[in-house]
């Protein structure tokens, strides 16, 4: 019986914690938790000031957004949307893509799916890993994704960093938010992206706790009535 309730445990928590890793630095776990809603609807903010310039999201629509947030629809259309677009229709970028590939080098991607493509570790390290570097075209590189072709657009908000030669990123210049207060809008625009990957994850996680306490209980159950039907044979 020990031995079971051990492997029902550890099943348990192999389901809380997945694994991160990766070969690049920094390399901070992103921590994030998608049913926040006050991170998700921060996240969401800083993806159409920042973000819908150049990506867009075309599995997502609006209204579904701001409904599995909850964001009302007056904040929606005044506060969330800037290209004229109705709630209903999916979130794309106005970017036409045949440009940005002579602008950038690369189209940017949509980022629907970039959640599970990349993990959200990756993003929020990605996303904390500029550094000024004047060989690059737009004057910064990335150690978590070297030569890549996007500006650093939350510079403003970050501040510039410097690679030591030690392969440490050391902020030279400060940006509007203090380095704990940037990491903490990355984490909430890396809720949101995660929540766009798989608009259905939060409920499916609180689902699947559930099927698992019923599978434990059920499993303690059936022992005892086990142990009730074989003690007259022993
Ligand atoms: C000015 C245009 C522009 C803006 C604004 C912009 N990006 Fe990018 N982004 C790009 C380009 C171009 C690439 C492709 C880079 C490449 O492949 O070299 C890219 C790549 C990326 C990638 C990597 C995709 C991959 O291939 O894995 C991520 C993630 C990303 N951007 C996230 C963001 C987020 C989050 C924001 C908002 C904070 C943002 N971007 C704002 C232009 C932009």
């Amino acid at each position: 019986m020990k031995k079971i309730i051990a492997i029902a445990l550890a099943t348990l928590s192999m389901a809380a914690f997945s694994a991160g890793g990766g070969d690049y630095k920094p390399n901070d776990p992103a921590n994030i938790n998608i049913n926040d809603k006050m991170a998700l609807q921060k996240g969401f903010a800083l993806y159409m000031n920042y973000c819908m310039g150049c990506h867009g999201l075309q599995y997502q629509r609006y209204k579904r957004t701001a409904e599995d947030l909850g964001i009302s629809e007056e904040v929606l259309k005044s506060n969330l949307i800037f290209d004229g677009s109705k709630p209903g229709d999916l979130i794309k970028t106005a970017m036409p893509e045949k440009y940005a590939e002579n602008w950038f080098g690369s189209a940017p991607p949509d980022l629907s799916l970039i959640a599970r493509f990349r993990g959200t570790d990756w993003l929020y390290n990605y996303l904390r890993a500029f550094y000024k570097d004047p060989e690059r075209p737009y004057g910064v590189n990335n150690t978590v994704f070297k030569d890549v072709g996007m500006p650093h657009v939350l510079e403003p908000l970050q501040g510039v960093q410097f690679l030591t030669e030690e392969g440490d990123l050391t902020l030279i210049s400060e940006g509007s938010m203090s380095p704990e207060e940037y990491d903490n809008a990355i984490r909430d625009l890396v809720t949101f992206l995660d929540y766009v990957g798989e608009p259905v994850k939060a409920k499916r996680q609180s689902i699947g706790i559930y099927v698992l306490l019923f599978i434990l209980v059920f499993f303690i159950l059936a022992y005892f009535l086990k142990k009730e039907y074989w003690k007259d044979i022993h």
